[in-house]
């Protein structure tokens, strides 16, 4: 398989580093990336790439978009329209409907897929069987140390060099929550696209002085089953790194490489 990948930060660079463990070598990997990083592919031993024609001229078999949303509006639809399979891990950006409608038209009219890898949240592949059966709720938690939030709305609501507890400082649905919390906007949307959707899945964010990460929790209640999942992400090396996102973006491939997918 030839793999192509968008962007080269924490999560490209794992990705490409992981595919030393698929069980078939890759025939090849090139990198789309801006000018300023592709001395950085070129020293990893990859094929860089800085325009996105260049990227499909070497007809990669799957295309890996793991660098933010201004990348999934630029290039995830011509990816789709050239007709190569693409995977999203900047879900966040199909909050913005214009651009998931092109995104759904451009797979619809080319045959190829758009890929919402569930990235750093599990349970996805439940939640979105349940919808066939019926759900009931959902409800997405968002748990990060006070540092974590430094940067976003939670600091007019909170001080949060002060916490002692944790302390939930948003509820309301998935949508308003990726969007006034750009950096849960993955998580949330992924979540409501798998099940009930942006506006009836319901979003809390808490700021926790004795969380040992980031932690995301996902409760269900639907006709079939009702489950709760919480997934604390380890730190890796680089703490920017979510290393669960590479591992669920590298599954993407090993699944379409052996004779069995799980
Ligand atoms: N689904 C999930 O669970 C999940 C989790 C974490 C991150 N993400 C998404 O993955 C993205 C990447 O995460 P990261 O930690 O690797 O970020 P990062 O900032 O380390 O790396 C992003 C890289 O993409 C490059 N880039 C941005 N726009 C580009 C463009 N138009 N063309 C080429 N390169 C471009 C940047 O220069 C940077 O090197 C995030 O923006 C986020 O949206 C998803």
């Amino acid at each position: 398989m030839h793999l192509g990948l968008i962007g080269f930060g924490a999560i490209g660079q794992s990705v490409a580093e992981l595919t030393a463990t698929l069980d078939t070598p890759l025939t090849g990997l090139t990198v789309l990336v801006r000018p300023n990083a592709v001395a950085r592919v070129e020293a990893a031993g990859l094929t860089a790439a800085t325009e996105l024609e260049t990227l499909l001229a070497n007809r990669p078999d799957l295309i890996i978009e793991c660098a933010g949303h201004g990348a999934v509006e630029a290039y995830v639809p011509a990816c789709l329209s050239a007709g190569i399979d693409t995977v999203i891990a900047s879900v966040g950006a199909l909050t913005d409907t214009a651009l998931f409608d092109r995104i759904s038209e451009a797979a619809q009219s080319s045959g190829a897929r758009a890929i919402l890898a569930p990235g750093a949240v599990g349970g996805i592949d439940l939640l979105s069987a349940l919808r066939a059966s019926g759900i009931d709720s959902v409800t997405y938690t968002g748990r990060k140390p006070p540092q974590a939030w430094a940067g976003s709305p939670a600091e007019e609501l909170l001080d949060l060099e002060a916490l002692t507890k944790a302390t939930p400082f948003f509820e309301g649905t998935a949508r308003e929550a990726a969007g006034r919390f750009p950096k849960n906007a993955n998580v949330a949307a992924t979540v409501a696209f798998a099940g009930l959707g942006l506006d009836a899945t319901r979003a809390t964010l808490i700021a926790d002085p004795d969380a040992p990460g980031n932690i995301h929790e996902v409760q269900v209640e639907a006709r079939d089953a009702a489950f709760t999942i919480r997934i604390e992400g380890r730190a890796s090396a680089n703490a920017r790194t979510s290393a669960t996102t590479a591992l669920s973006l590298l599954r993407e491939v090993r699944n379409r490489q052996g004779p069995i997918a799980i």
